[in-house]
């Protein structure tokens, strides 16, 4: 009997250790591969076949959509791809209130798809926490319960290898340096994190984050050594309240976030990093918007992220940390600043911006060289805003009466007889008007942009002999 036992036994320990093996496996699985965010916000992209011909030659391990684009999603079947999909912000509050709406979501975008198409990870939302208009605050404390309405509705299907999330920006954090005293905002800790982190300790599932070193430190590029920035290994920092060294900015960013969810009882949940990337181009007034950046960060990021032993960040050494980069494409339909058109691995036309290798397999010695970096020093010098080469011009009317509607007399100078009414056209009223809003509203974070009908130039443009002409040129 006694025997018997222990043959139990023994047979339940091989099993239950070759079961942590295969977690272990299914894991590494996951970890090693980098992923790729397809945004598709350009009028000029690729077909979407052509776009998964692109997304495969790169080796992308896995592939992030904004929707649930259901031709996406049936190129995807059979091709072994994981895919992460997303339930739009504008029907959280309805399927937090309603099983029937969640269930209808699931019947519609995931059960003709599934198991085919390797549905891995179901994100409610994107940037949710992020959206500040009055209108949008009951989105936020919709978010928790819709995506327990949406759990619900995989489990009743029996669907169990879908984790459920939602992607937040580093703006839900209100202290991130050093990483020890990171904190959420308090405006959200109570409402929307703690159920948050709740659900996705009971659930096993993962805290996705945005996380791009490039904003703090463009912001701050005389205070931030760029090197740690970009992941090249800096002066190490030590954090004064725990110790811990680091040497590259994204690990602290990360780290602040694992300390302020520590902080609310929750030290295990895992880290995806659903969005990261730099730039190529970018604003005038944007440094370090480069090729020579771009490439270098995202190189060192896929090497760091593919290790054979995971890196992990100083706080969690040795985690795995499973990551998207932003973006597939440069997408000429992204609002806001310069470098929101700037992200991509690839041009509209398919071609790469720079050489880059998904799989981290290429040393990164064997890459060809890069073109210098000659924008990461912020300019200083002053810039205008006038119309962008081949700007419709049918367009412009509008644009210029919004632009001259805000503020105080912000084209009186464009008055019949004032000083820039001649020439008379409407180029050169317009690139007068976007110039003096922008002034007006550059601090307030205005963009030069109108819906792509603007751009910068550090030439004045009232300087030029043949302003209408030249803007061509400038
Ligand atoms: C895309 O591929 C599908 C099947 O592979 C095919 O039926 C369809 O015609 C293709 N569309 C284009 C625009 O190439
Ligand atoms: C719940 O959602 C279903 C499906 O969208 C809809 O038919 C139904 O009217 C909704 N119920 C309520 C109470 O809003
Ligand atoms: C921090 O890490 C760097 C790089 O690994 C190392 O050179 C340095 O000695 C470390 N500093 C401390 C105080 O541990
Ligand atoms: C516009 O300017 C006038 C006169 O200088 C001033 O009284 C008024 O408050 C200003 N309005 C705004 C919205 O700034």
């Amino acid at each position: 009997m006694a025997t018997s036992k222990a043959t139990r036994d023994m047979g339940r320990l091989v099993a239950l250790f070759l079961l942590s093996l295969l977690g272990d496996l299914s894991r590494a699985e996951i970890s090693s591969k980098i992923g790729i965010n397809f945004g598709m916000l350009g009028n000029n992209l690729p077909s979407l076949n052509q776009s998964l011909v692109h997304i495969q030659s790169l080796k992308a391990g896995r592939v992030k959509l904004y929707d649930a684009n259901p031709e996406v999603l049936r190129l995807l079947s059979g091709t072994k791809i994981p895919v992460s999909i997303m339930v739009p912000n504008h029907e959280i509050s309805n399927i937090a209130s309603n099983q029937t709406a969640a269930d209808e979501w699931i019947r519609n975008n995931v059960i003709p798809y599934y198991p085919d198409t390797m549905i891995r990870f179901l994100l409610v939302g994107n940037e949710v926490l992020s959206c500040y208009a009055d209108q949008d605050r009951q989105m936020w404390y919709d978010l928790v319960p819709a995506m327990h309405k949406i759990k619900a509705s995989l489990k009743a299907h029996d669907i169990r290898n879908i984790k459920v999330s939602t992607p937040f920006a580093m703006d839900v954090m209100r202290s991130t340096f050093p990483p020890s005293t990171g904190v959420f905002r308090p405006d959200i800790v109570d409402t929307v994190m703690v159920p948050l982190l709740q659900f996705l300790h009971n659930t096993k599932s993962f805290f996705f984050i945005d996380v791009y070193p490039y904003f703090p430190w463009s912001d701050n590029p005389a205070l931030i050594s760029l090197d740690s920035a970009l992941l090249e290994g800096s002066v190490p920092f030590i954090d004064p309240v725990n110790g811990l060294n680091y040497t590259n900015l994204l690990d602290q960013m990360l780290d602040s976030l694992i300390f302020a969810m520590t902080k609310l009882g929750f030290p295990g949940i895992r880290l995806v990093i659903s969005e990261t990337g730099w730039p190529t181009a970018g604003d005038i007034e944007q440094p370090g918007a480069n090729i020579h950046n771009a490439a270098t960060y995202n190189r060192n990021l896929i090497k760091r992220m593919t290790t054979k032993a995971p890196i992990g960040t100083p706080a969690r050494p040795g985690i795995a940390i499973p990551t998207f980069i932003f973006a597939l494409y440069n997408e000429n339909q992204k609002t806001g600043p310069g470098t929101e058109r700037n992200w991509g691995l690839l041009r509209p036309d398919g071609t790469p911006v720079y050489d880059v290798d998904l799989t981290g397999k290429r040393p990164l010695s064997e890459y060809p060289q890069l073109p210098r970096a000659k924008n990461n020093v912020p300019y200083k010098g002053k810039a205008w805003c006038v119309v962008a080469r081949g700007a419709n011009l049918m367009k412009l009317g509008s644009a210029l009466s919004y632009a001259c509607g805000e503020g105080n007399g912000t084209c009186d100078a464009l008055a019949p007889g004032r000083e820039c009414y001649e020439p008379v056209s409407v180029i050169w009223h317009a690139s007068y008007a976007f110039s003096a809003y922008w002034e007006k509203f550059r601090s307030r974070g205005a963009t030069c942009y109108f819906n792509g009908l603007a751009r910068q130039t550090t030439r004045n443009p009232s300087k030029l002999s043949q302003p209408i002409a030249s803007l061509e040129d400038v």
